[in-house]
């Protein structure tokens, strides 16, 4: 990728910064698998049995593989390991409600925590875990509708989200490490579904999708975390840009560069207007304006993504996005004081819980799109 001289200066500083105030953070929350920051900036901890399932409970792990693969620094390592033996309790059953409390974000669970072990140590513990949460993760697969259920509930036995594109990666990652190519075929056939009935004809995305789990036909799609039915959650949006571009890279399938490229050039044209900072939806009333980081730094990594695989000609518009929406988080959200635990402030969890904090996935994608730049070459998906 070819960043300007200025570009690259800018973020090798970004870089330094974030190295400076997460080591400080990363010592003060030892044990911790942290979710969101309280009022004085100090994250909470979602690592007691009754929370542990929480679904973003890879994303601290992963920060801590990042800072590993960045500095070598062999804390990092020793700590994250601590981290996997409590998600342990999920997959061994060690807790009451142990795996009947699992979902499909398995996927962001394990590959951040485990399966980036593996990758990065060679940890023969952790490609088991990552294994077992592979193979959960395809039983989650509904063989009548060809897609990927989200939740558990009879009620939701439909429900498919735009999320689960970044879960499946664990799956793509199950393939190529077994040899056994059934992991690869249920991923491709969710993909291919999503392709399919999630992504809308002008470029946007819908958040749910309920199908008949008995045949598979669409039957209706909600509203889920953005403003209302028919609009375009912008995390959502970005989980689309970053899940295709990621189905790419594993199977090489142009539909999915494709279906990338249609969801980032709407998220490009829509965020300009927005100064690079998303709002938590590009269909919401611009009065008064809620805004959400995390869709931006997600969004940027997609971009990124893309950026690596399209021909020369096209990478400059999906670089240059991925710089512009960087730029602007770093110089106006980010808060690289020592003492308030987060990188990333004004996050949202959805449109209507109306709550603006940090939450850990904006800090782990931001660093991720950070590193990245500066020539981070390691594969967490
Ligand atoms: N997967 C739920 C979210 O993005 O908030």
């Amino acid at each position: 990728m070819s960043l300007s001289e200025q570009d690259k200066s800018w973020v090798n500083d970004t870089c330094k910064k974030i190295l400076e105030k997460m080591s400080g953070s990363i010592r003060r929350n030892e044990g911790k698998i942290p979710y969101s920051t309280d009022e004085n900036g100090i994250y909470d901890d979602k690592s007691s049995d009754k929370d542990i399932m929480w679904w973003t409970n890879g994303f601290w792990e992963g920060i801590l593989w990042l800072m590993y693969a960045q500095t070598g620094d062999s804390y990092y390592k020793d700590k994250e390991n601590q981290l996997e033996s409590i998600l342990d309790k999920l997959l061994l059953g060690e807790i009451d409600s142990g795996i009947d409390s699992l979902h499909h974000d398995v996927g962001f669970m394990w590959l951040l925590s485990s399966v980036a072990n593996y990758r990065l140590t060679g940890n023969k513990q952790s490609r088991t875990r990552g294994i077992i949460a592979a193979n959960y993760l395809s039983s989650r697969f509904n063989i009548k509708g060809n897609y990927i259920v989200a939740w558990d509930g009879k009620e939701r036995q439909g429900w498919s989200i735009i999320d689960t594109m970044m879960n499946i990666p664990l799956l793509y990652w199950a393939s190529e490490e077994t040899g056994y190519d059934r992991y690869r075929y249920i991923a491709m056939a969710h993909a291919d579904k999503t392709l399919e009935n999630i992504i809308r004809s002008d470029g946007s995305v819908n958040h749910i999708m309920i199908y008949n789990p008995e045949t598979g036909e669409t039957m209706e799609t909600l509203g889920g975390q953005g403003y209302e039915v028919g609009s375009s959650w912008t995390r959502g949006q970005a989980w689309a840009i970053y899940g295709f571009a990621l189905s790419y890279l594993h199977t090489s399938e142009g539909r999915y560069l494709e279906g990338a490229k249609k969801v980032a050039n709407y998220f490009l044209a829509a965020v300009a207007e927005y100064d690079y900072i998303p709002p938590i939806d590009f269909r919401s009333p611009k009065e008064p304006l809620y805004i959400d980081t995390t869709a931006g730094a997600i969004a940027a990594n997609g971009l990124l993504e893309i950026a690596k695989h399209v021909p020369d000609y096209e990478k400059e518009q999906y670089l240059n996005g991925a710089v512009k929406i960087l730029k602007a988080l770093t110089d106006k959200q980010c808060d690289f004081t020592d003492g308030i635990d987060s990188l990333l402030q004004n996050g949202s969890e959805a449109y209507h819980t109306n709550k603006h904090m940090s939450i850990i996935y904006g800090d782990y994608f931001y660093m991720e799109a950070i590193f990245r730049m500066n020539g981070l070459e390691v594969n967490m998906w």
